[in-house]
């Protein structure tokens, strides 16, 4: 169960006023997967985008739309961010715990319309807390910050989970880590398990962005298990 390396711009650290510039520019520069984050002003106290723009970025791009949903209702959302052509669409465990059988046929639904259903849980969650929605789970988002803003500092301590997913609860989707990713931590988190990485300033800051993606994905691939 290999599965490819994957190199996940967040476009939250992009130039918003030259979006569509800065989609085309970071696919050419080796963008395996878009990471869109989407904040709602209540799950984490930070407003992103909605669907319009989503929809908008997907316009132009040709790489996969990974959204990352960080809001309290994706059961009044997701439908809109798949017509807008999101592929993954990542939902968070702290909303869905409480409603497991809701979350359960909210997967399904994602699935049922041709999206990639997967799940993010905060750096204080237990994966163990993941097992009754893994069945359903194309990912698993494992989040290496506190969710809301770019630019944080990367917290080693939930690469533990990371292999717990994978080794103890036999996880067989891909693994994804979000949060301070960058060449000084990627190696790490190739060899506990990760395979897709999404790093926002790391990439966007990078005065060659070509050769940040190319070094994180080298590290990666030498990393690997
Ligand atoms: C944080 C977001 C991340 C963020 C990553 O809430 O989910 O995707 O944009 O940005 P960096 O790589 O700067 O930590
Ligand atoms: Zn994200």
């Amino acid at each position: 169960m290999t599965h490819p390396i994957r190199i996940a711009p967040s476009l939250l650290a992009s130039d918003f006023a030259r979006l569509g510039e800065e989609v085309r520019e970071i696919e050419s520069a080796g963008a395996d997967w878009l990471h869109v984050d989407v904040m709602d002003g209540h799950f984490v106290p930070n407003l992103t985008i909605g669907p319009p723009v989503v929809s908008a970025i997907h316009d132009v791009a040709s790489r996969p739309l990974d959204v990352h949903l960080m809001i309290t209702d994706p059961w009044a959302y997701a439908p809109r961010f798949l017509e807008a052509g999101a592929t993954t669409l990542t939902v968070h465990l702290e909303v869905c715990r409480p409603r497991r059988d809701d979350a359960v046929a909210l997967l399904r639904e994602i699935r049922g319309s041709g999206g990639r259903p997967a799940m993010a849980l905060n750096p204080d969650q237990d994966v163990a807390d993941l097992a009754p929605f893994l069945a359903e789970l194309d990912m698993v988002l494992v989040m290496s910050v506190f969710p809301g803003f770019g630019g944080q500092r990367f917290m080693a301590e939930v690469l533990p989970g990371v292999r717990k997913l994978r080794r103890e609860l036999g996880f067989g989707g891909e693994i994804e880590i979000d949060g301070g990713i960058g060449p000084e931590n990627v190696a790490a988190c190739a060899e506990a398990g990760v395979n897709v990485f999404v790093a926002g300033t790391s990439i966007f800051g990078a005065t060659d962005r070509s050769a940040r993606i190319a070094e994180l994905r080298q590290l990666a691939a030498a990393a690997r298990p």
